[in-house]
């Protein structure tokens, strides 16, 4: 098999964390040719641990063997590298979001169309065990037709938080600008919600920057008593119509404390989600009649106290007239990518290109998030509803298979 060669650019918290791995023993489709950093000492951690070449951007650029720009960049600077690669004619995988306003989100969608190359972007959990599972069963009807979406995803990031990185940057990303919590951790929600149901046609909300100048309150911190200023939306409360005429909520804060439901309600049931921004998640329906899956429903994927588990909600209230109680079935997964597989994205686009077929990462997805973001908080602004001025094509599903985690691999081979 012909692996695509790829230069990796940002070697910080998420490129030590889980893509070097991932890119260099996981996915055999990947060929790691070198990786740059602004801090010299990152890119030699990587030089030194897997044995790939240190070299600055323009190298890479330079190098005609290298197909695909890794852009493992913060959010601030995704934008000039990504444009930077795409300009030169190199594929892109970018991690999210795309870029940190919808103006430069859609020029980074002009040059890859200028240039005619790929441009994808995380977050790519969508393409991951539970996600997938959950877009196969609510396909199949599970819970009838989907009638409305739910997500909430609540916590409190100080610039102090443990993730707080004090050399070199300086800030948290998280709480600045292109980071905040609707980028950053919104942005798995709602391209999960893409997923689903596809694309969104208006948005309104309420929120925004709810506490603009902050003080470090740690005593350990060396910055304890000095303000801190937050230059991005932390809290947003939206409502979300979809094309398919599914209507939701968009619930999103790092201003209070941690919360988390995803839910979708259909004709015939409930369907409750995981959090979409791990891989693996247990998914479950409520409807009236569900019964525990049957012998032979075994998915190979599951734990075995998991699979079919009956949750009795207590409810016995038949007051609708059915004789039976509503019941809670955990699902069985039918999709590997259960473990960490960030990367898997970038795989995906590697197959796309040996195989000539669209990435299920398209930009199109992240351009359209960034919109919904961008939209919510001019709803924020104007007090009007927002009209969504970008589609994207719902991501092609991954067929469903017994290979393990590992094995996985090839049913991106499509
Ligand atoms: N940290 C996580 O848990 C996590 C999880 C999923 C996705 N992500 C995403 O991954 C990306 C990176 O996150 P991170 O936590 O690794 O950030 P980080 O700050 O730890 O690392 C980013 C690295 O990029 C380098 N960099 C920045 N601009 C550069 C440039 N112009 N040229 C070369 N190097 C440059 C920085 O020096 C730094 O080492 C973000 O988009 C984030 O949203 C992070």
């Amino acid at each position: 098999m012909r692996k695509i060669k790829v230069g990796v650019v940002g070697c910080g918290g998420i490129c030590r964390g889980t893509y070097m791995d991932n890119m260099m023993y996981r996915f055999h489709v990947i060929e790691v040719v070198g990786v740059c950093d602004l801090i010299d000492s990152r890119a030699q951690y990587m030089v030194d641990k897997y044995g790939v070449k240190k070299m600055s951007f323009e190298e890479m650029l330079a190098d005609s063997e290298i197909e695909v720009i890794v852009n493992l960049t913060y959010p601030e600077s995704h934008f000039e590298i990504s444009s930077r690669a795409l300009k030169a004619g190199k594929h892109v995988y970018c991690e999210k979001m795309m870029a940190p306003t919808f103006e430069e989100a859609s020029e980074l969608a002009r040059l890859a169309e200028e240039n005619g190359v790929l441009f994808t972007t995380a977050p790519d959990t969508f393409l991951g065990a539970w996600e997938q599972s959950a877009r196969k069963y609510l396909d199949d009807g599970v819970i009838g037709k989907p009638v409305t979406i739910h997500a909430q995803c609540t916590s409190h990031y100080e610039p102090e938080t443990p993730f707080f990185d004090l050399a070199p940057k300086y800030f948290f990303f998280p709480l600045h600008y292109g980071g905040g919590f609707p980028f950053d951790l919104g942005g798995y929600y709602i391209h999960q919600m893409i997923n689903l149901l596809g694309s969104i046609k208006r948005v309104t909300g309420f929120g925004g920057n709810m506490n603009p100048v902050r003080k470090y309150t740690n005593p350990k911190h060396p910055k304890y008593g000095e303000d801190f200023e937050v230059n991005t939306p932390t809290t947003l409360m939206a409502a979300l119509e979809f094309e398919c005429g599914v209507v939701g909520t968009f619930h999103i804060s790092s201003d209070s404390q941690g919360t988390h439901s995803f839910q979708i309600t259909g004709t015939d049931g409930v369907f409750n989600l995981g959090d979409p921004n791990s891989f693996r998640d247990t998914i479950s329906v409520e409807r009236r009649g569900a019964a525990p899956a049957g012998e032979g429903m075994v998915a190979g994927q599951m734990p075995k106290s998991e699979i079919g588990a009956v949750v009795d909600d207590g409810n016995d209230d038949q007051t609708l007239g059915e004789p039976v109680s509503s019941q809670k079935v955990n699902l069985p997964l039918l999709h590997g990518f259960y473990s960490s597989s960030r990367g898997v994205g970038l795989a995906d686009m590697c197959y796309a290109i040996l195989n000539g077929r669209r990435p299920r990462c398209h930009y199109d997805i992240g351009l359209h998030a960034i919109e919904v973001i961008h939209g919510i908080q001019e709803s924020c602004k104007t007090g009007k509803i927002y009209e969504m001025t970008t589609k994207c094509e719902r991501p092609a599903p991954i067929r469903t298979s017994a290979l393990s985690d590992t094995a996985q691999e090839a049913t991106l081979d499509d």
